[in-house]
């Protein structure tokens, strides 16, 4: 019923729909009433933050917020920022439906760790091919895997955040598996076979299903376990505090900064500093973590090469022979997407990107193909430094012209014989970065409805890194502002070439699990490919390109993925015209 609803409203065009409108407040009262004492405790710790000074303060001199009442999921920053109009409500509802994450099952006390799941003691099984006794191309393999406690003995509940991957590494070949959660402990992994020759599965269990419960419960309790600050300057006057998309409710006598952006609506607030006047803002940085988030307990289900990231070995082969069908057939041939069967967005053969489902991929190995391919284009990158990444790739083949000599930007790139601009901008807040001017920091959908868009424009994004820390609503929020003003943008520039880039695996350890899990990551990942189903762009699947590659896993993903990811949206940006 509610997918049928969202469909029709959200997708095929119906985007359009989405208006805004300025029905609020009707919660206003309930959410003041909710408001506790802790919230206090919490203010009054940000408080002592003014005191410290601006590039001198180090991440341990911010002391502890104490933890903030727990948010329901919908409700996060509604007392501070514009009511959803009915369809976003039901776009929302269906949004946090599409990424439940199975529950725990109730017991008074939480599981000691030695009945939480360990990789080590779990397994997995090939199961044989259906009535015949070799695999060919084109056939699906199931691995079933079995996951057990410290213990050995097997786990009666799902949850677990597992991810698979089918590779050959003498092929340069590998390609992302889809795990089905059967909600008793067991798992399926499901791949297709798309190359011949000799097929390695990997199963690798990135959280147990406990530490899963202790993430969601920090997304939702400690909304603001990565916090910002600002610094105000006048004359010789200057002041830092601390900026946050939402502060807690109820804070009297304390008086705030409120910087929401007029035109979208995104909420940011930051403490008013004592002197100055909120218009004296100049500078946005990151501000520092939370500590400590996790209790000793909980600790424990984050510990590198014990249960974060760790293989789970086949209890009997852990590969395949795949037939072989004439290579020259296999190079060429489209796999077509079956229904009934899980379809990947593509694969590695001998190392590079193979999309599925009709688009093939051109490689732009030297400069001129890449430069004759750009002729007349206006690229616009927006995003985190993920995007960034494909800025620097191009830049190596477009003069860059970085007069601010930073990494932040905003970058430029023109090369006037061939007619093409490039530039990056990165996102705006939150986003964890070095001082940056405020003026610099804009809102992605402000700076798409700046553009006239057309046939020679691409606009390309990548926003997912900094909003791992925070409730989804936050994030839901800033991509339905990102996907109205692309909409706008496609209505007063048809065939204006949008690009949308997905969130990657990242390298993790305990620190890092806390607010960049690639749990989060992966709750993102769908919210995203969910809102922009209905929309006309490209989709890089950086989510699969990274799982399915053979490199580490790492927040920027390194020099062949990113080859890989821009030979891609270059096949995009100036199709083969012999083909099409
Ligand atoms: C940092 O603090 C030290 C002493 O606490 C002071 O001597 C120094 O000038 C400060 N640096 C800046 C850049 O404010
Ligand atoms: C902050 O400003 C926005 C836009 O003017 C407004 O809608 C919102 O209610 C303000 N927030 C607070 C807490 O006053
Ligand atoms: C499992 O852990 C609990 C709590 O730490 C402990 O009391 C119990 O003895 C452990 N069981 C085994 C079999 O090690
Ligand atoms: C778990 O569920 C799957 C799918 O329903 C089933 O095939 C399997 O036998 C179950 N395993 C156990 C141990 O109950
Ligand atoms: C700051 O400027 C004011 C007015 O220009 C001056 O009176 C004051 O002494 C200055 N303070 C410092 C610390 O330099
Ligand atoms: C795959 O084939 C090779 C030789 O062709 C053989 O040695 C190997 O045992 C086979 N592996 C499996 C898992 O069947
Ligand atoms: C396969 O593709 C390559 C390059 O795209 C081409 O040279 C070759 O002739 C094709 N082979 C067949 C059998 O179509």
């Amino acid at each position: 019923m509610l997918k049928a609803k969202y469909e029709a409203l959200f997708n095929h065009g119906g985007l359009k729909r989405i208006i805004i409108s300025r029905n609020r407040a009707k919660y206003a009262l309930i959410f003041f009433l909710l408001a506790t004492s802790g919230l206090m405790f919490l203010l009054r710790n940000i408080l002592t933050l003014e005191k410290l000074r601006w590039r001198n303060s180090s991440h341990t001199a911010f002391p502890q917020m104490r933890s903030a009442p727990p948010y329901q999921a919908h409700t996060f920053c509604s007392h501070m920022s514009r009511e959803p109009t009915p369809d976003e409500a039901l776009e929302d509802r269906y949004l946090l439906k599409a990424i439940a994450w199975p529950k725990l099952p109730a017991r008074p006390a939480p599981a000691p760790l030695n009945q939480t799941s360990d990789p080590v003691h779990s397994l997995f099984t090939i199961l044989p091919s259906k009535g015949q006794k070799e695999w060919h191309v084109g056939d699906q393999l199931e691995a079933l895997v079995q996951m057990n406690d410290f213990q050995g003995s097997p786990k009666r509940y799902g949850g677990d955040f597992l991810v698979a991957r089918l590779h050959s590494p003498d092929l340069g070949a590998g390609v992302a598996g889809k795990v089905v959660d059967h909600l008793n402990g067991s798992y399926s992994a499901l791949f297709p076979l798309l190359w011949g020759g000799s097929a390695q599965v990997q199963i690798t269990m990135v959280h147990s299903s406990e530490a899963v419960a202790v993430l969601q419960r920090l997304r939702e309790e400690r909304p603001n376990r990565v916090f910002f600050k600002s610094l105000f300057r006048s004359g010789n006057l200057s002041e830092t505090t601390t900026c946050i998309p939402c502060l807690p409710l109820n804070y009297p006598q304390q008086p705030l900064c409120n910087y929401t952006n007029l035109h979208t609506g995104e909420p940011w607030y930051c403490l008013k500093p004592k002197l100055l006047s909120c218009d004296t803002r100049i500078k946005h940085a990151m501000g520092g973590y939370e500590n400590p988030l996790f209790t000793n307990k909980e600790a424990r289900l984050f510990q590198s090469r014990v249960n974060i990231k760790v293989v789970i070995h086949a209890s009997g082969p852990d590969r395949i022979n795949v037939s072989k069908i004439d290579e020259t057939e296999l190079e060429n041939s489209t796999i077509k997407p079956e229904p009934d069967k899980y379809t990947p967005s593509g694969y590695y053969y001998k190392g590079t990107w193979r999309p599925l489902g009709g688009t093939s991929v051109r490689q732009f190995n030297d400069p001129s193909s890449i430069t004759q391919c750009l002729s007349g284009k206006v690229i616009h990158m927006y995003g985190d430094s993920t995007m960034r990444q494909w800025y620097e790739y191009l830049s190596a083949f477009i003069p860059d012209f970085n007069l601010h000599r930073s990494k932040l930007g905003p970058l430029m790139a023109v090369d006037f014989k061939h007619n093409i601009l490039m530039n990056y901008r990165c996102h705006g807040p939150p986003i964890r970065i070095f001082p940056v001017s405020t003026s610099e920091l804009r809102y992605v959908a402000n700076e798409v409805d700046g553009l006239a868009g057309g046939p020679d424009t691409v606009v390309v994004f990548s926003i997912w890194a900094h909003f791992t820390s925070f409730p989804i609503e936050v994030y839901i929020r800033r991509m339905r502002h990102i996907r109205q003003a692309l909409v706008r943008l496609l209505d007063r520039g048809p065939r204006t070439l949008v690009i949308i880039r997905s969130a990657n695996f990242v390298a993790m350890d305990q620190t890092t699990s806390k607010h960049s899990s690639d749990w989060f990551s992966l709750q993102i990942d769908k919210v995203l490919r969910t809102m922009f189903k209905g929309l006309a762009a490209v989709f890089v699947d950086a989510w699969e390109m990274t799982l399915a590659h053979h490199s580490p896993h790492n927040i920027h993903p390194p020099p062949p993925i990113i080859k890989n990811m821009v030979d891609l949206i270059l096949s995009r940006v100036c199709p083969d015209k012999k083909k099409s």
